[in-house]
């Protein structure tokens, strides 16, 4: 049988490489060609990208998706629909389900589920056994496996000495950690950022100086080990400020943020709306324009969903009873567009061919559109505004914080592995 062929007309593509006025036809998996005016070729699929940008497929380093364990919350179908909607060929899945994602039985186990579903699901693995922090898990059974990125995020490894055996073990392997740095006696029982709102509200906080602790012990650990390391959500300036320095020097740290914390500050939860609550918290002022300043100036190098869905009957709680987290995979590219003062080449570079390397996706996902690439996409529609619905949403959670708010870009189509899995905005499966 003939391979199918899609063609991706009358668009701007936009790449690492640069950007050009190009159709892209796709054959079968594959780019064949990327030409400004190329003849339709009969019984292809045509897509229409007038006034858009074609983009490779975004990749998100950071998502929840539940399975197994928490199926009410999220499937690896249901999110990665959202994923797709929002733009996304790659998610990279964290561990913290029930069982967690320590063991080749449970990868193969997430894998299986996700064959088939509409974006590529990357599995991290955990860095100690249960996601527990005392001892570490099978990591080289899961390098073996192909898993490339370890975290116990939820929670950040408290544990100096476990930590540092663990950046040497992944040094060997070739695998990259992620820490969720949070340094656990400072952060304990807080429910927001600590600061005057938390004053205000009553409430026990969780102060800066928990993220910036992890980071400077893991910045030490890591010019010791000379392995790599991948900063989780940061969210304050004080540890940007230390990644800055690090990455100054030369040491094999990368980092990410979540659009919460460039959006959103500690303002928000003077209602004692529990939407609002997420770990690492949202932050005064001065933090978020540090992310945003650091998005700016390279500091960072991927902006990473941190996709959290909570069901109602979980999130609806009290405000310190309420799990921290929010959805994000669907609003992720509108929020960065709509709200950074960044030119689209750079937002791009942040939700796709950045995070695409450190995950170890590249060059299939994240890479230059050119012929022989695989042909992972997205059609960014720059001019389209629209208003956040939680009831829109593909996610089988609601818990966005972004309810009502006016975003100015949307996607319009993406395809996956050639096939076009999202079209004029509808998923197709
Ligand atoms: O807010 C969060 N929610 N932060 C995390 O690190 C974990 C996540 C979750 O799994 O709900």
């Amino acid at each position: 049988m003939a391979e199918a062929v899609v063609v991706v007309r009358g668009g701007t593509v936009l790449d690492a490489t640069g950007e050009r006025r190009a159709d892209v036809v796709v054959e079968g998996q594959w780019i064949v060609a990327v030409e400004e005016g190329v003849p339709v070729p009969r019984g292809a699929t045509v897509l229409d990208a007038g006034g858009c940008v074609v983009a490779p497929g975004l990749v998100d380093l950071h998502c929840h998706l539940r399975q197994p364990g928490a199926e009410g919350s999220e499937t690896i179908e249901s999110g990665a629909r959202a994923a797709a909607l929002g733009g996304y060929t790659a998610v990279v899945a964290m561990p913290n389900t029930d069982p967690p994602i320590d063991s080749a039985s449970v990868v193969r186990d997430v894998r299986s589920l996700a064959s088939g579903v509409p974006c590529h699901v990357a599995v991290a693995g955990a860095i100690t056994v249960g996601r527990a922090g005392e001892r570490l898990a099978p990591m080289a059974e899961l390098a073996e496996l192909g898993v490339r990125l370890f975290t116990d995020d939820g929670t950040g490894v408290q544990s100096a000495s476990l930590m540092r055996r663990a950046l040497l073990y992944a040094g060997g392997l070739g695998v990259t950690l992620a820490q969720h740095c949070e340094e656990a006696s400072l952060a304990e029982g807080g429910v927001m950022h600590e600061g005057a709102v938390s004053s205000r509200l009553g409430l026990a906080g969780v102060p800066a100086l928990a993220e910036e602790l992890m980071v400077v012990r893991d910045l030490a650990l890591v010019r010791e080990t000379g392995a790599r390391l991948h900063f989780l959500h940061l969210s304050t300036a004080a540890a940007l400020d230390a990644v800055a320095r690090a990455k100054g020097v030369g040491l094999p740290v990368t980092a990410e943020v979540a659009p919460h914390h460039f959006t959103l500050t500690d303002d928000a939860l003077l209602g004692f709306d529990p939407v609002f609550k997420v770990s690492p918290p949202l932050r005064p002022e001065g933090d978020v324009a540090a992310v945003r300043a650091a998005l700016a100036d390279g500091t960072v190098d991927a902006i990473a969903t941190d996709h959290a869905p909570h069901p109602p009957e979980a999130k609806d709680r009290p405000i310190d009873e309420a799990p921290p987290g929010m959805v994000g995979l669907e609003t992720a590219l509108a929020l960065a567009m709509t709200e950074l003062e960044v030119p689209l080449h750079r937002v791009l570079a942040l939700l796709s061919w950045q995070p695409a390397a450190i995950a170890g996706l590249a060059p299939d996902h994240g890479g230059p559109i050119a012929p022989g690439a695989a042909a992972n996409l997205c059609v960014i529609d720059p001019a389209r505004p629209w208003v956040v619905d939680p009831a829109a949403l593909a996610s089988r959670s609601r818990n966005t914080p972004y309810a009502g708010r006016r975003l100015s870009a949307k996607v319009r189509h993406t395809v996956l592995a050639g096939e076009p899995v999202v079209v004029d905005g509808q998923a197709q499966r």
